[in-house]
């Protein structure tokens, strides 16, 4: 079975994702971790992330892996590991622009559909329920409100100790920046599939909307 998550940014997409495809020992795969590592090498490289020729350049040159991890799944780029790096601002500030690029969306849906034609799979992304893995059996879109997708992240900026110096508003602010980039760039946008289940999380707990995802996918599957 496929399960497809799709929404927009700090939606709570990844950590509801995780606990799904380990409850059913499915495969996670994280697409955004994907679209952050080509931004990441990008800048490495010192290749400016609005320059699509250079970025095209670069792809042959950029290669994904996904190792299990406690907690989180590892991600690697180019044999190195990443997991931390590709969750900067920096990259956070870039990744749209590189994800709006036709041939690093190619190659990535490529890499994402090889995933899933050798396992059962809950990938969570913007594009997945429209583009990836159109016949997914579920496929949820999740929504909650801006606030309390900024308020979010955070509690978790500062439980982890990072980025501290990032005060809600600009959260706030580069949430909703990074949506507008991703739902309205010409391929496959951000956007509820016409299948898709939408479900807001807003006031829910983990607990919570991780039920209801399941009684989703047991009406579904
Ligand atoms: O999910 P996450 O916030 O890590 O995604 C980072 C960025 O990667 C998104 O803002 C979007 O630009 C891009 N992305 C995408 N298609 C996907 C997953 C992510 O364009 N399927």
């Amino acid at each position: 079975m496929q399960i497809a998550i799709d929404g927009p940014a700090s939606a709570g997409k990844s950590t509801i994702a995780k606990i799904l495809a380990n409850d059913l020992d499915y495969v996670y795969v994280d697409t955004g971790a994907m679209y952050r590592a080509v931004t990441l090498a990008a800048l490495k490289a010192e290749i400016d992330p609005n320059d699509e020729q250079a970025v095209d350049d670069l792809l042959p040159q950029v290669e994904i892996d996904f190792k299990p991890g406690t907690p989180a799944q590892l991600v690697f780029l180019n044999g190195q590991e990443v997991t931390e790096a590709i969750r900067s601002d920096e990259v956070a500030r870039n990744v749209s622009a590189v994800a709006s690029y036709a041939a690093v969306r190619t190659a990535m849906t490529d890499l994402q559909r090889k995933i899933a034609d050798n396992n059962g799979v809950v990938m969570d992304g913007r594009d997945i329920g429209t583009t990836v893995l159109p016949q997914a059996e579920v496929k949820i879109f999740l929504i909650a409100s801006v606030k309390e997708r900024a308020e979010r992240r955070y509690k978790e900026n500062q439980a982890k100790g990072i980025d501290t110096t990032t005060t809600l508003a600009e959260l706030t602010e580069a949430i909703e920046h990074r949506d507008y980039l991703d739902s309205h760039r010409e391929i496959s946008p951000l956007k509820k599939a016409d299948d898709a289940v939408e479900l807001d999380t807003t006031g829910l707990s983990i607990d919570e909307v991780v039920e209801r995802a399941k009684s989703i996918i047991a009406e579904r599957a």
